[in-house]
């Protein structure tokens, strides 16, 4: 798969220096190279196939050749180190933008990475569709860089252990778009919400989070730093924690997995 980008391309930066393999052990393990060595903001790693391909929580991320985009981005964002879990959301919301651009799944954001598709309820519920994994590159003072890490299913494939019933791709939901105007379209609507991010702070990105959560008002599970917690979901609040309403009050979750009605995980592997 190679991926005729330029053309489409309608950034200023994102993804105007693009770097592509055939194969390659993580994107983002080749994007955090080229951002040590000085890449600019918005480099481009893609790859047809990844060997080590990773996952949130040392999990791996699996990405057989063709089946997904696998693509990092070298970011510098011009935002304080205490607002880089903001990056995750924000690559969310231009996620979901972007596959709602090309294909006609219908997506939804589930906290803090995943974006998933399907029904709410039945056998095809709330299957995870992409992943998001940003590396940081901060001190307390400056954020250097951020390596922002997507994986998306476009094809169906043979998967690993159980994973199959918890993943789906943009072919069964429809039709896989073409990866490249996918690429295009994602690099765009990421410039806009990092523009948005950096002029107008949190508050617009956890908006627009918000109204493509998964779950909102239904009864989840979280397990944090703590002891596992149960209650009714009510979306990001204002510092970005997620918000949920236990018999105990309101608790703000800065950290951890968040578990939806309806689906099922398998223990350690995404993809
Ligand atoms: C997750 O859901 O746990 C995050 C998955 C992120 C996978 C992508 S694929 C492209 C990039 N390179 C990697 O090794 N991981 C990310």
């Amino acid at each position: 798969m190679r991926f005729d980008v330029a053309a489409l391309l309608e950034t200023r930066a994102l993804a105007r220096n693009l770097e592509h393999h055939d194969v390659i052990d993580s994107t983002n393990i080749r994007a955090r190279e080229l951002a040590r060595s000085g890449a600019p903001h918005g480099t481009c790693v893609v790859a047809a196939e990844q060997t080590d391909g990773r996952g949130r929580r040392g999990r791996s991320w699996h990405s057989p050749p063709g089946a997904g985009l696998y693509v990092s981005f070298v970011l510098r964002p011009r935002i304080a180190p205490k607002d880089a879990a903001l990056l995750t959301l924000t690559a969310g919301v231009a996620l979901a933008e972007a596959i709602g651009e090309v294909s006609s799944a219908d997506v939804q954001l589930k906290w803090p990475n995943d974006l998933l598709a399907g029904p709410r309820h039945g056998a095809l519920a709330r299957r995870k569709l992409c992943g998001v994994l940003v590396e940081l590159s901060a001190d307390v003072q400056r954020l250097d860089h951020a390596v922002l890490g997507i994986g998306i299913n476009l094809k169906e494939q043979q998967r690993p252990d159980g994973i199959g019933s918890y993943a789906t791709s943009l072919e069964a939901l429809g039709g896989a778009p073409d990866p490249a105007r996918l690429l295009a379209t994602l690099a765009l609507r990421l410039e806009e919400r990092l523009d948005t991010l950096e002029r107008y702070g949190a508050a617009p990105i956890l908006a627009a989070w918000n109204t493509h959560a998964a779950g909102l008002g239904e009864t989840v599970a979280v397990d944090g730093e703590g002891p596992r917690l149960e209650g009714l979901l009510r979306g990001l609040g204002p510092d970005g924690a997620l918000q949920l309403e236990t018999a105990r009050g309101l608790r703000q979750i800065y950290a951890g997995d968040l578990h939806l009605p309806g689906m099922t995980r398998p223990g350690d592997r995404s993809g």
